[in-house]
């Protein structure tokens, strides 16, 4: 049995992945913010064994909290094969004149610093390379410098994606070396709260995609930008 680990799990892409790992018959820590109010995580807690979900309490701003999770999990007789930093958060309104230093440093912080400090934290704890693992950070096309407009709009969000690609590519060839492959993945426009109603994707369908393409990730690929279907998106 594979055991994954999703942050950002209570709702839109991270509750998907929790859903499909789940009916893969794998094993998964769902780590949220307020497991308490968490419904649909404890809704599929009450559902499934107890030993295949486990949810977690984790906000990804507390640096304490994620360097320790690793042992936490281990005195509970969970090693993780894949981890997945997923939680993210965007801004509204950063327009020139709109442009907030509290909301720049918290978007950065939760997109960009947070998935490094896990990665970091989970070095020595992933079963590598026994069981294959891997570390998919979820970014965004919009973290594209190739793709990007020159519109102020979604300039801190952006920034925090392009900044999470590039620790993505300076962090591979060391987890490479211990036999874990890192790579950042774009999930496609996905209808979530972020993403909104208009977008291509449902949940189910970017998750789906994105799980085919973390199974057959291999360390050649370490360090990649790719997109839910598995194909390079330019830095
Ligand atoms: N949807 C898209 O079109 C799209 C496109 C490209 C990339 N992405 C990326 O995909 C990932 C998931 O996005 P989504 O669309 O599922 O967004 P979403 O529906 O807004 O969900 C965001 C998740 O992140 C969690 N989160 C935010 N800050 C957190 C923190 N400090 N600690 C712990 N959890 C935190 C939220 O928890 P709370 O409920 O506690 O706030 C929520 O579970 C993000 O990294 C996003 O940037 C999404």
């Amino acid at each position: 049995m594979v055991n994954y680990l999703v942050t950002g799990a209570n709702r839109g892409i991270g509750l998907e992945f929790i859903r499909q790992i789940l009916h893969r018959g794998e094993r998964v820590v769902a780590c949220c913010r307020n497991p308490e109010r968490a419904i649909a995580l404890n809704t599929l807690a009450s559902v499934h064994d107890n030993d295949r979900l486990v949810i977690c309490k984790l906000d990804v701003m507390q640096a304490t909290a994620i360097a320790s999770l690793p042992e936490l999990l281990k005195k509970k007789g969970i090693l993780i094969d894949v981890l997945i930093p997923n939680a993210g958060v965007a801004a509204a309104s950063e327009r020139l004149g709109l442009i907030q230093e509290e909301t720049m440093l918290r978007v950065l912080h939760t997109n960009a610093i947070s998935p490094m400090l896990l990665t970091q934290a989970f070095a020595d704890h992933l079963q590598a390379p026994k069981r294959n693992a891997k570390i998919v950070c979820i970014s965004s096309d919009l973290g594209s410098i190739t793709y990007a407009s020159d519109l102020t709009f979604g300039l801190s969000y952006g920034m925090s994606k392009a900044a999470l690609n590039m620790g993505v590519k300076k962090l591979s060839s060391d987890l490479a070396n211990r036999g874990i492959v890192l790579v950042a993945i774009h999930p496609g426009w996905v209808q979530t709260d972020m993403g909104g109603r208009y977008a291509h994707l449902t949940p189910t369908e970017s998750t789906q995609a994105m799980l085919g393409v973390i199974d057959k990730l291999s360390i050649a690929q370490s360090g990649l930008f790719l997109d839910y279907r598995g194909q390079q998106v330019p830095w």
